[in-house]
């Protein structure tokens, strides 16, 4: 699956990015999920978009928003995303106080509960709660900014993920974040990733929706 990061489309033209990535007719063409980064200038030194858009956009698309929470104290405005209609919504594992309410909690709101890790947070400490989780977000790079290079290191965790996926210790969607591209997205697909996103990717091509093709033909080979 292909999620193009709205955090590299034009905000002041959020509808048209939209649909450029979710209109095509050509399905290879077409964004699986449609990832929304929500920042705070807490969590992360960038501030972006937050519930009252994700309501907005929720109205013009029927589009599987994959809400990114990087944002301090999860715990009390997930919820919020998921009863804006989001399809997921991810957590941070450094920012959750109480990650197996918060992961009920949304699903009870009718959403897929996601939980993410930054790089230096190892999965080990993390598998227990995992099974109470939808979707497991492995960031490949430090979360707050589109743009950065994808650090190949995280591979393993991918790997390890893919493995306890595999062996029926964890049911979860391995999703893969930052610096995803046409030279990344093969080593991530080959470690066992099942959903990409792709901000700077998608929207800094000049054909967003041909980029999601060349990414998914990229992952599969
Ligand atoms: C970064 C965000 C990403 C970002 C990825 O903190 O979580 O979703 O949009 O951007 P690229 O694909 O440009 O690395
Ligand atoms: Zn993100």
């Amino acid at each position: 699956m292909i999620a193009p990061s709205l955090l590299s489309a034009d905000f002041a033209n959020l509808q048209r990015d939209i649909e450029r990535v979710t209109a095509p007719d050509v399905t290879d063409q077409q964004a699986d999920w449609l990832h929304v980064d929500v920042m705070d200038y807490h969590f992360v030194p960038n501030l972006t978009i937050g519930l009252p858009v994700v309501e907005s956009m929720r109205k013009i698309t029927d589009a599987k928003l994959d809400c990114h929470l990087m944002i301090d104290d999860p715990d009390r405005w997930a919820v919020g995303y998921a009863e804006a209609g989001a399809y997921n919504v991810t957590v941070h594992a450094e920012a959750v106080r109480d990650p197996i309410s918060v992961a009920m909690d949304l699903r009870a709101a009718g959403a897929k509960a996601g939980l993410s890790l930054k790089p230096a947070t190892e999965l080990d400490d993390w598998v227990e709660v995992l099974r109470s989780y939808d979707t497991l977000l492995v960031m490949t790079v430090e979360p707050g900014f589109g743009g950065q290079t994808f650090m190949p290191d995280m591979l393993e965790k991918v790997r390890r993920a893919r493995r306890m996926v595999d062996t029926g210790h964890l049911n979860l969607v391995l999703e893969v974040d930052g610096g995803v591209a046409d030279d990344t997205i093969t080593a991530a697909a080959e470690a066992g990733a099942d959903c990409f996103v792709a901000g700077s990717a998608v929207y800094s091509a000049a054909d967003p929706a041909e980029a999601i093709a060349r990414l998914r033909a990229a992952a599969r080979r």
